[in-house]
């Protein structure tokens, strides 16, 4: 979804920018416009991302729909704003590119869960098995798997192996779960949780369901099985969000990371979104903790410093490249 000039909001403060050195006087989406264009490079957000990010954006996704734009791109340079393992993506489908990323930091408990050398130790259990990885894992562990997916597309990627053939998924368990449930289709799975969707209450939701009775539940595969049993309907980012625009109610509980709330009220103004309460005192753990270590100012300091800049080892980038290329192609 790009983004129009009367869509950007320009909520900086010169506060912020003081404390990150840089000149307060300066309008950082116009610095932000000029250096892109000056270098010609792509700014990818994921819908996670702070909304302000998202509205300078020239493309803002979820996991598979930034692949594809990663994948397809004339741009000299990507910037990327989202977690480690997205930019990896992009790096392994453009290995000639720089891609850059505002914050190093920014991983992902699933990724962070599923180190390539255990995992690889424990496929040699499953000898026999065709491996599929949700995208968010790192490159060592796309270049043991057979194929990748994304929520968006897990179904179709899932049915495409033969019945007769036995299957491993990794890193998420609630969404090789959910699958399961869905397809009937037995699965090892590897026991990796998202530290966000896993943290919802059921309890809490339904709680809130009865001051608001008419509000539809809405859900990520990556919660617990006990949220997406009382979902009215379950899907990856970008299904939730056409969901939300295309169904006739006017509140909707929100059992994602809240950042995708951003491009809800932009399609549908006049709808309420009420996030989906945590378990436990926590109001902020549901916000990806990882997501949100990308903010405006270092998506302003690396396009105009070219770093922190994603390299992804020689060795890995033809092997990784293989499943996500035929995902790729899968989902056209
Ligand atoms: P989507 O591919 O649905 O955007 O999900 C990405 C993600 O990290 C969810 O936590
Ligand atoms: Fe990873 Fe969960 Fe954050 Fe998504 S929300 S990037 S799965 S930690």
């Amino acid at each position: 979804m790009a983004p129009t000039d009367a869509t950007v909001s320009r909520t900086s403060t010169s506060g912020v920018l003081a404390e990150t050195g840089i000149d307060p006087a300066l309008d950082l989406f116009e610095e932000i416009d000029r250096l892109r264009k000056e270098k010609n490079a792509v700014i990818l957000a994921h819908y996670y991302q702070d909304g302000e990010i998202q509205d300078i954006a020239d493309f803002v996704g979820d996991s598979l729909q930034l692949s594809q734009s990663a994948a397809d791109t004339t741009a000299d340079r990507i910037v990327f704003a989202g977690v480690h393992f997205m930019a990896e993506t992009a790096k392994i489908l453009n290995p000639d590119k720089p891609v850059l990323v505002p914050d190093m930091e920014a991983g992902c408990s699933l990724a962070d869960g599923c180190p390539g050398p255990a995992f690889g130790k424990w496929l040699r259990n499953y000898p026999d098995h065709v491996v599929i990885s949700y995208i968010n894992c790192s490159a060592e562990v796309k270049a043991l798997s057979d194929l990748i997916c994304t929520s968006s597309n897990a179904h179709k990627i899932v049915g495409s192996v033969p019945a007769d053939k036995k299957i491993v998924f990794a890193p998420d368990r609630h969404l090789g779960r959910y699958l399961i449930d869905k397809l009937g289709r037995d699965m090892v799975l590897w026991p990796g949780t998202c530290q966000v969707h896993e943290i919802f209450s059921e309890k809490k939701i339904v709680q809130l369901k009865t001051r608001h009775p008419n509000a539809k539940v809405i859900a990520h595969p990556e919660c617990e099985r006990s949220v997406l049993r009382i979902a009215d309907h379950v899907g990856s980012t970008s299904s939730l969000l056409s969901f939300t625009a295309s169904d006739p109610s006017d509140e909707f509980i929100v059992a994602t990371e809240p950042g995708i709330i951003h491009q809800m009220e932009k399609l549908s103004p006049n709808k309420t979104f009420i996030p989906a309460p945590a378990r436990g005192a926590c109001e902020a753990c549901n916000e990806c903790p990882h997501m949100k270590l990308n903010t405006l100012e270092k998506l302003y300091l690396c396009l105009r410093d070219d770093r922190p800049e994603l390299f992804v080892p020689e060795e890995l980038l033809d092997r990784a490249r293989l499943p996500i290329e035929r995902m790729l192609e899968l989902s056209r």
